[in-house]
């Protein structure tokens, strides 16, 4: 069979740790685009990857590029075009600037790559992915946005230290948009198959819900000029992952929601499995009447900005 192709959209802290982990993992042959300002960037980290795959003896390779005629003909297609935020500022924040790229990032997909799977990790990221649907016109099951994988992995990062167990034991879910007030479900989330409020006192467990929500601008709060880029990157890339090699995982993702949690026409934190078909299915999770209330309360504020986009 054909080798794979990915083509990254954004060649910075992001999309640099996206074509090493996908060349490490031999997931196919990857183009790390950027426009032509970093052109020296996207070129030099291609030459430094491809440089360091003798050491491992991996036969992918990564190419610098700032033409999209060179994203043509990719099987998945990861957006990390964009500014990441600074201390003090909200993810809604990058909406303008942030939109203004998506616009550009969409209407070259629609020309040059209108077959790929896309998975968008730009910010606002529930607006920047239905901006991204809309304007590109993919099918709606070949778009989805990475928050969920990067969101549960932080829950479960937390979860292990705070019973100093095997981080492999936990499972965890997230719903809802990727802002301060996703849904951690506590209720369904498990260690080693024991529920977590069997495991940890109540209010334990909420510092480590409240620190899952504000995962995100804890490390903006440190790095100061930017935002994480290993997790994001490792994330997006299972989600890849699992499109190519058909691994159908159950992932949490942003996808269009079509009535699903009483929600229709947005792109929406739910479980999505994913394989060769795309987001294949939307899967719907029982909530009783408190987690119900604070999806809710995370759709009014994904829906608040979605609304406020103009296309
Ligand atoms: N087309 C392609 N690339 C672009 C475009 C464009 N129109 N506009 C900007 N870029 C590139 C920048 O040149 C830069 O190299 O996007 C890259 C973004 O890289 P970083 O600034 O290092 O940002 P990063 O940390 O990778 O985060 C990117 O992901 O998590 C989100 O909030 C974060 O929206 C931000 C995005």
């Amino acid at each position: 069979t054909r080798k794979k192709k990915i083509g990254l959209i954004g060649g910075g802290q992001i999309g640099g740790n996206l074509a090493l982990l996908a060349v490490q993992k031999n997931l196919g042959d990857v183009v790390l685009f950027d426009i032509p300002a970093a052109e020296g960037l996207v070129k030099g980290k291609a030459l430094d990857i491809n440089q360091l795959s003798a050491v491992d003896g991996y036969d992918c390779r990564v190419t610098g590029s700032t033409d999209w005629k060179d994203v043509a003909g990719s099987d998945v297609i990861i957006i990390t075009a964009g500014v990441p935020r600074k201390p003090g500022m909200s993810r809604e924040d990058l909406l303008d600037i942030n939109l203004k790229i998506m616009k550009d990032v969409a209407a070259n997909i629609k020309q040059h790559a209108p077959n790929a799977f896309v998975i968008n990790v730009a910010n606002p990221l529930d607006a920047m992915v239905f901006a991204l649907y809309k304007i590109a016109e993919l099918p709606k099951n070949m778009v989805v946005g990475m928050a969920g994988v990067l969101d549960t992995s932080r829950f479960k990062c937390f979860v292990a230290e705070a019973l100093n167990t095997s981080i492999r034991d936990v499972e965890a879910l997230v719903l809802g948009g990727h802002g301060d007030d996703m849904v951690p479900l506590v209720r369904h989330s498990t260690v080693g198959g024991v529920p977590l409020t069997e495991l940890i006192a109540k209010d334990k467990l909420e510092a480590i819900v409240k620190r899952t929500r504000e995962g995100g601008a804890e490390l903006v709060a440190l790095y100061k000029t930017g935002s994480a880029y290993f997790g994001p990157a490792a994330s997006s890339i299972a989600m890849a992952e699992s499109f190519l090699l058909d691994r159908k995982r159950v992932l949490p993702g942003a996808a269009l929601l079509e009535g699903q949690y009483g929600i229709n026409g947005y792109f929406f934190g739910a479980p999505l499995q994913i394989g060769a078909g795309g987001v294949e299915k939307v899967i719907t999770v029982q909530l009783d009447d408190s987690e119900k209330a604070a999806l809710e309360k995370s759709f009014q504020s994904v829906k608040k900005t979605v609304d406020s986009v103009k296309l």
